[in-house]
């Protein structure tokens, strides 16, 4: 079975070198791999200092490349539902070319680009597919979107068909407004089918192992745990953290980048955190990418799963939310709390924990902390 490593992260961390230096290496060590920019803003081509289109393409042994076209790639699984969305809005007055763009609704593109990985997945023509997705935002618009989907596909789709079907004759009496025609529902089917095989393959850690790219600067990490939550939160695997631009002892950075780099531990670990150090030059090229590659995994098997856990769980108790934290041998002592808006932090003698609520928790107030041996749960009121 192929496995996926998707890099997500804020904007300009360094998504695409690390994706691209992953490839580079797992190429290296005789796997066949892809390397897939889902990002409709793409820079593969620029990093790899190649010619990337928009069909996979051998760029070296065993390494292909590929760069989804954002048009090519509506048009093939939103076609259908797009034109009929056009057809209405038009009708509703709203002109030619508005019309066009509207049809596309938000986040359909980043879906449709997404799509692509179920489509390699399924031929498994590569060992590895490497996912260089776009910044954290989109990303996670596209993996919390079956969720909210999911009521639409099972209460309401089937509902509005069947309806349809004798309302519609009646219907095309009285008005001219465009009705969905059964090929309309078929192809929206076809769509959620494909959006859930998605994400169900994305959601299991066997196949698929989600790597955070970050930097040691304070707004980058709070997206970055920001994602960590609610990634977590959705049922997906985070096997690894990248910190990007970590720069030696000397540089003026240093004495800061320290600081976050211990912020970083507290927010993160157990899940295992790797350092990248900053370059003095641009990383671009296949060799200095085969070179970061190398140094990137510290001897690991960047196929591997890297880390298979879960941090933490929310769960409901008597109405009440309670956050789990699990924690090796945590010290017994008096925790201290500390609570602002989505800003947690947990200390507990020399142990000191970082958590990013996610929003349903974040405006609630805390009742009381239970501290368990190998883990602490936090109770909402
Ligand atoms: N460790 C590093 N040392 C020096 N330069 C780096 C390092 N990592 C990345 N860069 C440079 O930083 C820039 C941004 O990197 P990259 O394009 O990989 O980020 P990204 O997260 O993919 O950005 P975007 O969100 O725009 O897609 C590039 O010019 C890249 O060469
Ligand atoms: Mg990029």
């Amino acid at each position: 079975m192929p496995r996926i490593i998707l890099f997500t992260g804020k904007g300009g961390v360094g998504k695409t070198t690390l994706s691209a230096a992953t490839a580079v290496h797992l190429a290296e060590l005789g796997r066949r791999v892809l390397v897939i920019s889902v990002d409709p803003a793409h820079s593969l081509s620029d990093v790899l200092e190649l010619e990337v289109g928009a069909e996979p393409k051998e760029i070296r042994d065993n390494l292909f490349a590929q760069e989804v076209d954002v048009y090519f790639s509506v048009e093939k699984f939103w076609g259908k539902l797009k034109t009929y969305l056009r057809d209405l809005l038009r009708w509703q007055g709203v002109d030619n070319f508005l019309a066009e763009e509207l049809a596309i609704l938000p986040g359909m593109e980043e879906v449709c680009c997404f799509l692509w990985i179920n489509k390699h997945f399924k031929e498994k023509n590569y060992d590895v597919i490497v996912v260089d997705s776009a910044p954290t935002g989109e990303t996670l618009r596209f993996l919390s979107l079956p969720d909210a989907a999911s009521w639409w596909v099972t209460k309401i789709l089937p509902l509005q068909r069947k309806v349809m079907k004798y309302v519609r004759p009646a219907a095309k009496m009285i008005t001219d407004m465009p009705l969905p025609e059964e090929e309309t529902y078929d192809a929206l089917e076809e769509l959620f089918k494909e959006v859930y095989t998605l994400y169900y393959t994305l959601q299991d850690p066997a196949i698929t192992s989600i790597r955070l790219v970050t930097n040691p600067e304070k707004m980058v990490l709070k997206e970055t745990e920001k994602a960590f939550t609610y990634l977590h939160l959705f049922g997906f695997n985070i096997d690894a953290i990248f910190v990007n631009r970590v720069v030696e002892e000397g540089d003026p950075l240093f004495p800061l980048q320290s600081k976050y780099l211990e912020r970083i531990k507290e927010a993160f670990e157990p899940t295992p955190i790797f350092l990248v150090p900053h370059w003095k030059e641009e990383v671009l090229g296949l060799e200095k990418l085969a070179h970061l590659g190398r140094l990137l995994y510290h001897h690991r098997a960047p196929d591997e799963v890297l880390y298979w856990d879960k941090p933490f769980e929310i769960g409901e108790v008597n109405g009440r939310f309670s956050l789990k934290i699990y924690v090796k041998d945590l010290p017994q002592a008096e925790p201290e709390i500390y609570h602002r808006e989505e800003d947690l932090i947990i200390k507990i003698k020399n142990f000191k924990r970082h958590f990013y609520l996610p929003k349903s928790l974040a405006k609630r107030e805390i009742e009381k902390a239970i501290l368990h041996r190998d883990l602490l749960e936090i109770v909402f009121k």
